[in-house]
């Protein structure tokens, strides 16, 4: 394929090269002329291991080429892989004027220009761009068409290297995510990419544009939680990295899917109890710790959020089906929903619960000490169905996956369905006035 890589920087750079070095005829285009003349000696501009050498043999073999100069650059091309920087703004927003002003030349050029032969041409992003850049900032350029006899489709597809390993990371990258809804384009990256050992995701074009932001808010996340431990411990006379080392053989909770999919607070009897006593810990000793008190203030939004939400809705009667904080446990310590359920009471709704395996006979100790302070009237406030629980209901907030509950709504579900449980399956997303907690 002859592909264009707008930007040579340290993704277009490895990117030009890398495709150039699996039989691509391949184009780069920055506005830096010295970045331009660098790849055209045969240097590369950016300093990263390997890739001297893959820009080196991709231009003495004549497959990879630079110019300041669009239009020599696009003429009978298939791709277009805009790779241009996105900066900060002062207020911390993605500064998208790079990405604009290229997919701007990409247009111009078109006008001068002839397309491939199939007349195709993909027009995709790899910069990190906010969900809706495509729709908001490249799609509308293509709004009356693309010039000429220019056919242009458009995908978002993220960049996972990282500086330091990026060539290698090129070739092996954690996924290939395709974010498009364009066939011929989704079969022109597959084309390109099928040097690769791993399937393509293909999602929508917002999930592939926010997906980079996950990636990399995560790992922030992960490099200030290793450090935050380390700085409450330390005053202890505890060496984090021992600790951090063994907690990274927990491949079942801690490094894991587990805990990472968006659904309710998170509760029971440990986490809450746990956080609040490493937050003492950290008070002791005049230590800072954000991330574990913001983590504390992020689960209570969730709950804040839900009550809103509930109360936005005006219904009279509330159908809570799930009360416990998880599945198969009938522990009600610290549940965020006796949390939420006990707001809803305290602003006059009418609650109805039903859960699965709480029955308030069976409570004992402290679980039952903690039920009778926060939910007095337990009693009287659970059904013994799913289907009694949802009679005369008008909001249903489902924290629970059980099939009971799962059928109750099948044959009959109020006008607005809540789901904080995340997998209640297709057919109860389907139904009308269905709302994900966080989708
Ligand atoms: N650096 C990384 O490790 C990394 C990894 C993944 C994704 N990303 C993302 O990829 C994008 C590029 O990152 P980078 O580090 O390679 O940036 P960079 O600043 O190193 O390079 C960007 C290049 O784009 C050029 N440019 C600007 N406007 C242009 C235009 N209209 N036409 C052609 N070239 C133009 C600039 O001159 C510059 O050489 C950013 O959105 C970044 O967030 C970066």
């Amino acid at each position: 394929m002859k592909v264009v890589v707008f930007g040579l920087g340290y993704v277009g750079t490895v990117t030009a090269a890398g495709l150039a070095r699996e039989g691509h005829q391949v184009v780069g285009v920055d506005v830096d002329d010295m970045k331009v003349e660098t790849i055209r000696s045969g240097c590369s501009p950016v300093v990263e291991p390997e890739i001297e050498d893959l820009v080196r043999a991709g231009v003495a073999a004549g497959a990879l080429t630079a110019t300041t100069d669009p239009v020599a650059a696009l003429d009978g091309s298939e791709v277009s892989l805009i790779c241009v920087g996105t900066p900060s703004g002062s207020h911390g927003e993605s500064d998208l004027s790079f990405v604009r002003s290229c997919v701007r030349d990409v247009y111009d050029a078109m006008a001068l220009t002839s397309p491939s032969e199939s007349g195709h041409h993909a027009v995709v992003v790899r910069s990190t761009v906010p969900p809706g850049t495509v729709s908001s900032v490249v799609a509308p350029v293509f709004a009356d068409g693309a010039p000429g006899d220019w056919d242009v489709g458009l995908a978002m597809c993220p960049e996972f290297l990282r500086e330091g390993t990026s060539v290698a990371d090129f070739y092996a990258p954690p996924f290939v995510v395709v974010g498009t809804g364009d066939p011929a384009t989704a079969a022109t990256l597959d084309r390109l990419f099928d040097f690769l050992p791993m399937p393509v995701h293909q999602v929508g074009v917002e999930t592939a544009e926010s997906l980079k932001y996950a990636c990399n808010a995560f790992h922030a996340v992960k490099i200030s939680f290793a450090n935050e431990v380390s700085r409450v411990f330390k005053p202890f006379g505890v060496d984090a990295r021992e600790v951090m080392e063994i907690f990274c053989q927990d491949t079942k909770l801690n490094i894991a899917p587990t805990y990472l999919r968006p659904a309710f607070a998170y509760g029971g009897s440990c986490l809450p109890k746990d956080l609040r006593a490493l937050q003492h810990l950290a008070r002791m000793h005049d230590v800072d710790a954000p991330l574990l008190a913001g983590t504390a203030l992020s689960n209570e939004l969730v709950v804040r959020q839900v009550t809103e939400r509930v109360i936005a809705l005006d219904e009279r009667k509330v159908a809570l089906l799930g009360l416990s904080f998880k599945t198969d446990t009938d522990d009600l310590r610290e549940s965020p929903n006796v949390e939420f359920a006990e707001r809803l009471i305290g602003k006059g709704f009418e609650v109805s619960i039903f859960d699965p395996i709480v029955n308030p006979h069976r409570l004992v100790g402290a679980n039952r000490r903690y039920v009778e302070a926060r939910l007095p009237h337990l009693n009287r406030l659970l059904a013994r169905s799913p289907g009694e629980a949802l009679d005369g209901a008008g909001v249903a907030v489902v924290s629970s996956g059980d099939h009971h509950v799962h059928e109750a709504l099948m044959d009959g579900a109020p006008r607005h369905v809540i789901d904080l449980h995340g997998h209640l399956g297709d057919d109860i997303e389907h139904l009308v006035g269905y709302e994900g907690v966080g989708w």
